[in-house]
């Protein structure tokens, strides 16, 4: 396996030992191409949750980079993901969002496809191809690799790419947060209301890097805070929890995910007070105490935001949700957001949810709405000549990681940085940059796992 050390865009544009980023990397053209190649067509990338295609024929229209994707449950109940792309003249061949079908036919000429992906249909294949195509090799375009973890799904069109939990690596715990009943077991998760999606004018990196945890940037949310619009009606998520933890950064440098976690005190947890329903308050209260029992030492662990190299974004405690950063040219993102809630919760906690999850999170979400505006800002402040010359910093607690890292017994995998003292650190931005500079430098899965 080669070790790599040096690149154009590794110690170059990318340049952690300085803690300096050039903003090239967000803005110039060239560059978002070679990104879509390198990152986009090699990495692990979500596709959507299995509760939206729990049928035969069942589909969802979903994105991989900036191509358009089927995900679709066949008639035999096997899973696929096609390229939304005809083989006969590239028509979009699925125009919905979503829905139930026995086949795809392509509104141009009106090829059709099984929901395996095979071609089944040709008009005048007797008279104007005198039965001389050969159907077989004119199916949908199959990623090279999908694997369902825990009802997520994710594709990869790299076949060397290696198996998504191992890409995962030990993230795997943290991301667990996120796709786990409230109450610690593996009972269903669904998706609840329409996947939001909504456009905005920056690069995706943005989001990516504030997601991957940038703990700095309260004084955004200030407002939000002071409204309080958590489930408790203060904070913007639960202000208790979060004063009695501890707070880490965990991030994993050979993969490229991180995020932030709570470390909650031991004895018994500090459930939100849901004041609005004792319903919904004593919902969360016994599925916490469940959650408790079941993990031990690790029911203390609870997830803020995080990030799966490269675009998806985990917001596992309340608002439990996922995001995909969709690149669509160098200057906009497509942000699409899905919403999660227990499958059997009774309607009332649903209900709560939803609420909550629309008055925090997307479009017209309060807090989302805070982080939008930076990148915005921050997207178009620096595209001018003068402006690119200049790098970004992100010097906050450089040298400060560890590794091994214990609380009272509980052992936190990856490079933790402790915010008790330090109250914040960039940490998590740079390995997300670390990796994404190692995409960009290294020709191949051989390559990137060799970068040290
Ligand atoms: S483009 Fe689909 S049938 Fe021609
Ligand atoms: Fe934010």
């Amino acid at each position: 396996m080669a070790t790599k050390t040096k690149g154009r865009f590794v110690d170059e544009l990318v340049d952690l030992k300085a803690g300096q980023i050039s903003r090239e990397i967000f803005v110039n053209e060239e560059i978002y191409a070679e990104e879509q190649e390198q990152v986009f067509t090699r990495a692990w990338l979500f596709i959507g949750h299995e509760s939206q295609v729990p049928k035969p024929g069942d589909y969802f229209v979903s994105c991989m980079g900036e191509e358009s994707v089927i995900l679709c449950r066949g008639r035999d109940g096997a899973l696929h993901v096609f390229l939304n792309s005809c083989r006969h003249r590239g028509m979009k061949v699925c125009r919905y969002d979503e829905g139930n079908t026995p086949v795809f036919t392509c509104p141009y000429h009106g090829w059709s496809y099984a929901t395996d992906g095979k071609l089944v249909g040709v008009p005048f294949f007797k008279d104007a191809y005198h039965e001389k195509l050969d159907k077989s090799k004119w199916g949908l375009v199959e990623v090279a690799q999908m694997e369902v973890y825990k009802g997520s799904i994710w594709a990869t069109w790299d076949p060397a790419a290696p198996p998504f939990t191992e890409y995962l690596g030990d993230f795997k715990m943290f991301f667990d947060l996120s796709l786990e009943a409230w109450n610690g077991t593996d009972e269903p998760l669904e998706v609840i209301g329409g996947v939001q999606k909504w456009l905005i004018p920056c690069n995706w990196k943005f989001p990516a890097e504030n997601f991957s945890g940038d703990s700095y940037h309260n004084i955004s949310h200030r407002s939000v805070d002071m409204v309080g619009i958590g489930p408790s009606g203060t904070g913007r998520r639960d202000t208790q929890e979060r004063a009695d933890s501890r707070r880490l950064q965990v991030s994993f440098p050979d993969r490229g995910h991180q995020t932030g976690i709570y470390v909650l005190p031991g004895g018994s947890p500090t459930a939100a007070s849901y004041q609005q329903s004792p319903e919904v308050a004593d919902y969360f209260r016994e599925a916490e105490e469940k959650r408790r029992a079941i993990k031990g030492e690790w029911g203390r662990v609870t997830g803020s935001p995080g990030e799966i190299f490269p675009n998806t974004a985990l917001h596992p405690r309340q608002p439990r949700s996922i995001a995909v950063w969709h690149p669509r040219g160098t200057h906009q993102t497509e942000v699409w957001r899905w919403y999660f809630v227990d499958a059997g919760a009774p309607y009332a906690v649903k209900d709560f949810l939803r609420q909550y999850y629309i008055r925090y999170s997307g479009p017209g979400g309060l807090t989302e709405q805070d982080d939008m505006e930076n990148w915005n800002y921050a997207h178009s402040a620096s595209r001018g000549t003068i402006a690119r010359r200049h790098p970004y910093s992100y010097e906050q607690g450089m040298g400060s990681e560890q590794t091994n890292f214990e609380l009272d017994g509980l052992k936190i995998p990856g490079t933790v940085m402790d915010l008790t003292e330090a109250k914040s650190s960039e940490q998590n931005l740079r390995n997300f940059y670390k990796r994404w500079a190692e995409f960009m430098d290294a020709p191949n899965w051989n390559e990137l796992a060799g970068w040290r």
